[in-house]
């Protein structure tokens, strides 16, 4: 049996560079899951992997939401007929397709109270979010009381990882000052739950001084490291941590004021359990499945914002113009096969 695929030929969102084409179906053994994909949704990531020249055509696609229809022998968390949500394995064929093989250690049981495409925005970005706040910046989620009088820059509170940031942090009792650079994303910073917004686009350090802040405990880097590294020298407080998700053009310099301040500067890339197959990996299922409950509970805003359909690859290409052009606010997602 066949299923319907979108595959990119080249490095580029023309049209014409991913075409819709036929592939035999998946058949899932070990910790794999066979899951009918149902919506996706965008992330630059979708657009940064995409095939040089010379390299094979690939499935792209890592945020989706579907239907369990097949397990491996070695599966214990789910069974056919679960619906599901998960972020992918950038290692691995991706979401652009009618069903994917998944390991069930990085998927979740969706949340019960929206549809499937309000789900698929969720993955990726809440992993990031997650990921980032707990476990590199080593915020306790549970101890709101405990960070109260705490502070966190988010640069790029807008985008896909900044508005689900956003709603951790506050649910985390963090102050949160959130950058954005128009009136559109500042106040769907602000509907998120920002306690401030600066404009990334203008020098900061002056603009958070102005908020009666002389420096943040914590900066969250979601978008620019080169033009923002003197800035967030200047900004972090004694002792404070940086979390950075995105790749830098400049060599940096990890001396200067942030040695004199002691700071501390981690990654986050939101692939390294699945790709390393870390021995914790199953932490993604945790994290998905604890973000499901607080939006079943209320407490977290799902992002979706733009929606296109069916998902073809004319509405893919158009997906990742819309990605590129870096102006998206909160998540794209598509939905439905035709
Ligand atoms: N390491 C990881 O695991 C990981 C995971 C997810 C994403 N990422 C990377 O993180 C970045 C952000 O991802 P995303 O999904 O949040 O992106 P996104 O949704 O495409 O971000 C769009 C937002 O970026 C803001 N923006 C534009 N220029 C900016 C600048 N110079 N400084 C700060 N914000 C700016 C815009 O806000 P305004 O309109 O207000 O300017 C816009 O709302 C991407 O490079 C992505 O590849 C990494």
């Amino acid at each position: 049996m066949n299923m319907k695929a979108i595959q990119f030929h080249k490095n580029s969102s023309e049209d014409g560079s991913a075409t819709d084409i036929e592939l035999p179906l998946p058949k899932a053994s070990g910790h794999d899951i066979l899951v009918k994909i149902e919506a996706i949704a965008m992330n630059p990531v979708d657009y940064k992997v995409r095939p040089a020249e010379g390299d094979p055509p690939k499935t792209l696609g890592f945020d989706a939401a579907g239907t369990v229809v097949e397990v491996g022998d070695k599966v214990t968390l789910f069974q056919k007929g679960d619906q599901v949500y998960h972020a992918g394995d950038v290692t691995r064929p991706g979401t652009n397709a009618e069903f994917q093989l998944v390991d069930e250690r990085i998927v979740a049981k969706r949340p019960t109270s929206l549809d499937s495409s309000t789900s698929a925005a969720l993955p990726l970005t809440s992993l990031t979010a997650w990921e980032s706040l707990f476990d590199r910046l080593g915020i306790n989620p549970d101890t709101p009381e405990e960070n109260s009088g705490k502070s966190l820059l988010i640069i790029g509170g807008a985008g896909g990882v900044g508005s689900i940031a956003i709603q951790l942090a506050k649910l985390a009792g963090l102050t949160v000052v959130a950058t954005a650079s128009r009136n559109e994303s500042a106040d769907w910073c602000r509907n998120l739950g920002a306690n401030h917004i600066i404009n990334h686009h203008e020098a900061m350090p002056p603009q958070l001084k102005n908020l009666g802040l002389e420096t943040v405990d914590y900066i969250a880097n979601f978008n620019d490291v080169d033009r923002v590294w003197e800035a967030m020298a200047d900004m972090i407080a004694p002792q404070g941590s940086l979390v950075l998700i995105t790749g830098h053009q400049n060599q940096l310099d990890l001396g200067g004021t942030l040695k004199l301040k002691s700071a501390r500067i981690c990654w986050e890339f939101m692939f390294t359990r699945s790709m390393y197959q870390t021995d914790d990996m199953i932490e993604q299922h945790h994290i998905l499945t604890r973000v499901a409950k607080l939006v079943d509970d209320g407490k977290l805003i799902a992002t979706a914002n733009d929606r296109l359909s069916p998902i073809n690859a004319g509405n893919i290409l158009e997906g990742h113009r819309r990605l590129e052009s870096g102006s998206t606010i909160g998540k794209l997602v598509l939905s439905g096969w035709k």
